[in-house]
């Protein structure tokens, strides 16, 4: 990775001003949503061509629904998301932040993604608020699965049954309807009051209470930059916010090459 010093003068302003923020701060707190893996071909659930404009999150994503008709979810995994997350890679982004974790920069990656990208890049203290779906388990005898398991079940009948005690297996991932993870959520709120920079990277930041962290950070006394596609409705309190992709930006004003 090169140092700042030695990097071209960028002619862009806002990735001076996100590389001066980045060079001042001394704990850094990442915070991402679906915009990030984006660009590892992963849809994002909002704005153009976004999941939930194909699909209805009360059914896909509901635990309510998930109860009554399992069948959706896995019919659902089936055609979309095994193919998407098998196959998806770490953008340079996902990569980059990882980089400036191993550079003891980063204290943590607080994610609402569920697609285990962060961890593929080699980023280690991973605070997954909404679960990963390459982990699923039973919903009666806890038995764990994985990722192309469930595929192999799910090519032979749907929904997928336990292996152990025929329950109904789910994805270890947060649905609508269900608290986020105590532990999970108390360790990102941690990090979020001590950083002195959070860095926000590809959220819409409108679902909660994912979306208090980013808040927190500020009220707590830490910088605050958004670097999303659209605009967000804490722009307006962050000290950046670059509406641009992350790929363009990020990796840059850290001084990442891939
Ligand atoms: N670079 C930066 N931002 C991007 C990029 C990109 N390459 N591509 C898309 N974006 C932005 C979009 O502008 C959008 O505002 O990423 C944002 C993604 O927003 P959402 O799709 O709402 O995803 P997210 O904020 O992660 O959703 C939060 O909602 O459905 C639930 O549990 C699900 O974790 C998810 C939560
Ligand atoms: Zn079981």
């Amino acid at each position: 990775m090169k140092n700042s010093e030695d990097l071209i003068e960028n002619t862009d302003p806002s990735i001076n001003s996100l590389k001066k923020l980045v060079d001042e701060a001394d704990r850094i707190v990442i915070f991402t949503g679906a915009g990030i893996s984006a660009e590892s071909g992963i849809a994002t659930y909002r704005g153009a061509g976004g999941l939930w404009t194909k699909y209805d999150p009360e059914k896909y994503a509901s635990i309510e629904y998930f109860r009554k008709d399992p069948t959706y979810y896995w019919n659902f995994f089936k055609e979309e998301r095994h193919a998407m997350m098998a196959q998806a890679e770490p953008s340079v982004t996902h990569r980059a932040v990882a980089e400036l974790e191993k550079q003891g920069r980063v204290s943590a990656v607080i994610t609402q993604n569920i697609d285990n990208l962060h961890i593929k890049a080699g980023s280690k203290r991973v605070l997954e608020l909404h679960g990963n779906t390459t982990r699923f388990y039973c919903c009666d005898c806890r038995a764990q699965y994985g990722l192309d398991e469930v595929k192999r079940l799910a090519d032979q009948e749907v929904p997928v049954y336990c292996q152990k005690c025929q329950g109904i297996v789910r994805p270890d991932v947060v649905l609508f309807g269900e608290m986020l993870p105590a532990n999970v959520i108390d360790e990102a709120l941690r990090e979020a009051k001590i950083c002195d920079l959070m860095i926000v990277i590809g959220s819409s930041l409108v679902v909660y209470p994912a979306a208090n962290l980013p808040y927190e950070a500020k009220l707590s006394g830490a910088r605050l930059v958004i670097i999303n596609i659209d605009a967000t409705p804490l722009d307006s309190v962050a000290d950046l916010a670059i509406h641009s992709s992350a790929g363009e930006v990020f990796p840059q004003a850290v001084g990442y090459e891939s």
